[in-house]
């Protein structure tokens, strides 16, 4: 049977798991959160005390790493070795670690088997930075989410505040805007919208305006609603 594959990929705090958390809802697909499998080789790396930057070792750690994914009561859940790791990689250091390790090409093809084998198995909403052009180039709808960075950093701030890992607006922007850089510069797999990606700039929407404009997209491109 053929699966129906939903891309949504765009830069760091443009709202791309909301919406596609909402979208995957909607039309009862399941919700692939690309960004976690980086962020646990990102939390490996950092519990062994390995530099992100130091590409061999980081290389040489996936040999013995096993990333997996399974969802539990709608949610997804991320594993290293078989441990639970969804709650602890969430943090502002673990982003700039895993932003680090995203750039290393041996992650990229050690995590993209994962990602196509669950896209041909069930009819999906992945999010991501490279899902349209690289992990799922014959996805039935892309869509590019964006939005300006001072937008972006706020909500981020908004979603962070009340936590005890909550840091300053000031330095979730400046996070923000390394961490665009180098997802957009990087030589594989470089943040950009697939040629046939539709671009979706919410600067200023509320969440729901951007669930309404790519239920629009997709009822454009294909019947399932
Ligand atoms: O979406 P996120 O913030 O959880 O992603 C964390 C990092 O992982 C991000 O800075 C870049 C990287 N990433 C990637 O390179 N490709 C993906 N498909 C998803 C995330």
């Amino acid at each position: 049977m053929k699966t129906i594959n939903i891309a949504i990929d765009g830069p760091a705090g443009a709202g791309k798991s909301s919406l596609a958390k909402a979208l995957a809802s909607k039309l009862s697909y399941t919700y692939i959160d690309t960004g976690a499998l980086y962020r646990a080789v990102a939390y490996k790396a950092l519990s062994l005390r390995i530099s992100v930057c130091n590409n061999e070792k980081i290389i040489d750690m996936l040999e013995n790493t096993d990333i997996s994914f399974r969802h539990i009561n709608g949610l997804q859940r991320v594993y290293v070795d078989g441990e639970d790791v969804s709650g602890k990689i969430r943090t502002n250091e673990i982003s700039s670690a895993a932003s680090t390790v995203s750039a290393i090409p041996e992650v990229r093809s050690f995590l993209l088997g994962l990602q196509r084998d669950i896209a041909s198995k069930e009819n999906i909403v992945m999010d991501g930075r490279d899902i349209g052009t690289v992990v799922l180039p014959s996805a039935d709808i892309k869509i590019f989410l964006t939005a300006s960075s001072k937008d972006r950093a706020s909500r981020r701030y908004e979603e962070q505040k009340d936590t005890s890992s909550s840091v300053s607006y000031e330095e979730i922007l400046a996070t923000m805007i390394q961490r665009d850089k180098n997802d957009s510069e990087r030589s594989v797999a470089p943040l950009r919208p697939a040629d046939d990606a539709v671009i979706l700039d919410n600067s200023g929407f509320e969440p729901q305006q951007t669930i309404d404009a790519a239920l629009r997209i997709i009822e454009n491109k294909i019947n399932v609603i």
